[in-house]
């Protein structure tokens, strides 16, 4: 396949989208490149260099580019039935609820289906307030949930709260960045301070009339911020004493990526509503929140999403996990994510300038720093324009933005990880040198 052909290239695209898109769409990269074309963990660009991609469409494509077996059956369906709309029976939406209750943790049975990660999130917690008829909410620092005006509200990142106008109603509670202790405490000796933190919150800062706390279990956009498990244990402990839900937003973790089908399993505990959208569907658009019986039954007034289980995703979406089971995805993103954890480990040693290594499975960050932690920014950009040279695509996270997020297609290899790896190591090298 000639990729050079037909394509405007990266400056005429950038051109365009000064004129027609609104600013607030950015991109990476001082001479960005036009991606044309992806297969497995592979990026192409319009003069045919390839890319060793580690950040999967910002962790969608868990089954890699362009899957055959998922787009075959896309095409299919695309062919045979392409959108109807929930008010007539079609069966890949039931389909496709059977399936995620089969493979969601706990209880969880009952789905509603949208077409976004920031929906799902409303979706979720509007049901939480229909449930348990109140109506605040607990965050956490450091979390994002989405773009909408609540999902925005309940985002604890400076950078991603556009709106200086939220929605009322919300507490923040820490978070548990351990490598940040805002008690300056070190875990396991820290007691867990920042969970016991939240029965502060809600005596302090609610009303006592909160529907529901919700969470990322490892936060994503915060920096790849993975909390010790007594963290969920100790929460739970607490929201279950004042009767309120646990939403767990599993749109960045969900669906084999930290090495099981879902991070909260990780965790000990079990969400009343759990959120999910890019993996499912391996790219296409899908989102959702599943919640047991119970929890379900309080949302009975007419709910519709015009894509919501549209027979093209929901067809994508049971191609997608039929391929994550059938190949074992999950479990070569457990085993394939503790060598790069481990390799990122040792490079640390050669390295001051890496932090902190983070994460579970493949879904890894390294936070850069300089002397006394201060955020490497800059640097952080440096190495993103550098691995981009080398032909290696990484992703950058955290409220400062100095961590590199690793969140590639479960589908690739030690051999792979060898490769990043000693793209990273260079370009750690160069950076330093500059800074001399
Ligand atoms: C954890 C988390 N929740 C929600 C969202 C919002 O999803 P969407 O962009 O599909 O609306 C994102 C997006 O990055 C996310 O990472």
């Amino acid at each position: 396949m000639n990729e050079k052909e037909n394509n405007i290239g990266p400056g005429e695209i950038i051109r365009k989208k000064r004129e027609f898109l609104i600013p607030c769409v950015y991109h990476f990269y001082q001479e960005p490149m036009q991606i044309v074309r992806g297969e497995g963990h592979y990026l192409f660009d319009h003069q045919g260099k390839r890319y060793l991609d580690f950040y999967g469409g910002v962790s969608v494509l868990n089954a890699g580019h362009c899957h055959p077996e998922i787009t075959d059956k896309i095409c299919q369906q695309v062919k045979t039935l392409q959108h109807t709309t929930t008010i007539y029976l079609t069966q890949p939406i039931v389909d496709l609820a059977e399936k995620v209750s089969q493979i969601a943790p706990g209880n969880l049975k009952k789905s509603f289906f949208c077409a976004s990660g920031s929906e799902a999130n409303e979706g979720a917690l509007l049901l939480s307030q229909l449930s348990t008829k109140k109506h605040e909410f607990l965050a956490l620092t450091h979390g994002l949930h989405g773009r909408t005006k609540l999902t925005m509200s309940v985002t604890g990142l400076k950078f991603w709260r556009t709106d200086s106008h939220p929605v009322g109603g919300i507490s923040f509670v820490p978070n548990a960045y351990c490598y940040r202790c805002v008690f300056n405490r070190t875990y396991p000796d820290c007691d867990i301070e920042c969970a016991k933190q939240i029965e502060n919150v809600i005596e302090t800062s609610t009303s006592g009339e909160v529907a529901a706390l919700i969470i990322e279990p490892i936060q994503g956009n915060g920096g790849i911020i993975t909390p010790p498990r007594e963290y969920f244990t100790t929460m739970k402990e607490i929201l279950d004493r004042y009767g309120i839900l646990l939403i767990v937003d599993e749109i960045q973790t969900g669906f084999g990526r930290t090495g099981k089908m879902f991070a909260i399993e990780h965790m000990g505990v079990e969400p009343d509503i759990m959120t999910f959208a890019k993996s499912i569907a391996n790219g296409t658009p899908v989102g959702g929140f599943i919640t047991n019986d119970d929890i379900a039954s309080s949302y009975t007034r007419p709910g519709a999403s015009t894509f919501g289980g549209n027979p093209v995703t929901s067809v994508a979406a049971l191609a997608t996990l039929e391929v994550i089971e059938k190949y074992g995805l999950t479990q070569n993103a457990k085993t394939v994510g503790a060598y790069l954890t481990d390799s990122l480990q040792n490079l640390q040693e050669k390295h001051p300038i890496l932090g902190d290594v983070r994460g579970r499975g493949l879904m890894v960050g390294a936070e850069l720093v300089g002397s006394e932690k201060a955020p490497a920014t800059q640097e952080t950009d440096l190495i993103l324009e550098y691995m981009k040279e080398r032909g290696v695509l990484i992703g950058k996270t955290g409220a400062a933005r100095n961590v590199l997020a690793f969140q590639p297609s479960l589908i690739i290899n030690e051999d792979n990880i060898d490769e990043l790896i000693d793209a990273l190591d260079d370009a750690l090298s160069h950076v330093e040198k500059q800074q001399k």
